[in-house]
């Protein structure tokens, strides 16, 4: 028996959403809605595992709601609600930490970074977070998962739950073992100031990053900022490979342009940087200042994103109902 085919993707709402989140993953997931079931949901109850402000919280939740209606999520295609209002997610979660091992959660690589030096403070939250991650993933049985690459290993873990619980409990092809999604070139979008290091709203500087809430005058000064070097930009991929400045800003300009990066390196050799960080400036400013200004509108009615959650929130429930009966059944649970 094959699976039907189901998206699933989550984005915490922990603060701006930036372009590397707008180039790995929103527009991603706004491209698949067209032909494919899929569910987008602000995964609150991730973004608990580390301390927030509940005031900051509850804005920041409807903020990501935002950011997914103004890149284009239609709510009339897709599923989009907050993970906490099915509370199916956490029941599922329980029994999959019963199914994980402590030994898998221990691989986890994201949990050493986020956790650092002191381990023993972090929240058990933190911890089980893959776990969750899981649920929310089995509990709609999808079958594939838009994420960035630095979500490569979570899935990973999620398969291997959903392969135990289907050896455990000996129903062979009941969770489908969901495939990532990564786009292929813009997996990573680097920071503006460090060229090996990701984009990413916890870096300090905010020149790092373009949110998608900058005006055109903050996006145009990041780019003129934007680390470089003083050499001109070379006519292949190899020689700019070793140069990962330039390699971002380029990289940025094939993914917003959709011109492949062979052929805008053909287009900026030998030029200097002023001339890229032009241009580049340009097509952000034409791409992103819209959605910007839309996430604004959008905030500007706050009961109308509550509505569109609630909404959401009734479809999602229909489908986590149903699969949770049937996986408390498999466990053996009256
Ligand atoms: N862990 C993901 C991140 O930090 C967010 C997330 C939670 C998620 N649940 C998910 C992503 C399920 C995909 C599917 O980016």
């Amino acid at each position: 028996m094959s699976h039907k085919k189901i998206v699933f993707s989550g984005v915490q709402p922990n603060g701006n959403l930036h372009l590397g989140n707008y180039l790995g993953a929103l527009k991603n997931f706004v491209s698949l809605q067209k032909n494919i079931d899929c569910i987008y949901c602000v995964v609150d109850l991730h973004a608990i595992t580390v301390f927030q402000n509940p005031n900051e919280l509850k804005n920041n939740i409807l903020e990501t709601t935002a950011s997914f209606l103004a890149t284009g999520l239609d709510p009339s295609k897709s599923i989009i609600f907050n993970q906490s209002s099915v509370s199916e997610h956490s029941e599922l979660a329980w029994i999959l930490n019963c199914v994980s091992r402590i030994g898998w959660l221990n691989r986890m690589t994201q949990f050493k970074d986020k956790a650092g030096s002191d381990k023993e403070k972090a929240s058990v939250g933190l911890y089980i977070y893959p776990n969750l991650m899981a649920a929310d993933i089995l509990l709609y049985k999808a079958t594939h998962v838009p994420v960035g690459a630095d979500q490569k290993q979570h899935l990973e873990l999620s398969r291997d739950i959903a392969q135990k619980f289907n050896k455990d409990f000996n129903c062979e092809n009941f969770f489908p073992l969901p495939e990532p999604l990564i786009p292929k070139n813009i997996s990573r979008v680097m920071s503006l100031r460090d060229g090996t290091k990701k984009m990413s709203k916890s870096e300090t500087s905010d020149y790092s990053r373009i949110n998608l809430k900058d005006n055109a005058d903050e996006i145009i000064k990041k780019i003129k900022k934007a680390k470089s070097d003083s050499k001109a930009i070379p006519d292949n991929i190899k020689s700019l490979e070793e140069r990962p400045e330039a390699l971002n800003l380029l990289n940025i300009y094939s993914e917003i342009t959709k011109i492949e990066l062979e052929k805008v390196i053909k287009e900026m050799s030998g030029k200097d940087y002023s001339f890229v960080k032009k241009k580049l400036a340009d097509v952000l400013v034409d791409e992103i200042c819209p959605v910007g200004k839309e996430i604004d509108k959008l905030m500007g009615d706050k009961t109308h994103l509550l509505q569109i959650l609630k909404k959401g929130t009734e479809k999602a429930r229909i489908i986590a109902e149903e699969n949770l009966k049937n996986i408390r059944e498999k466990v053996g649970l009256i």
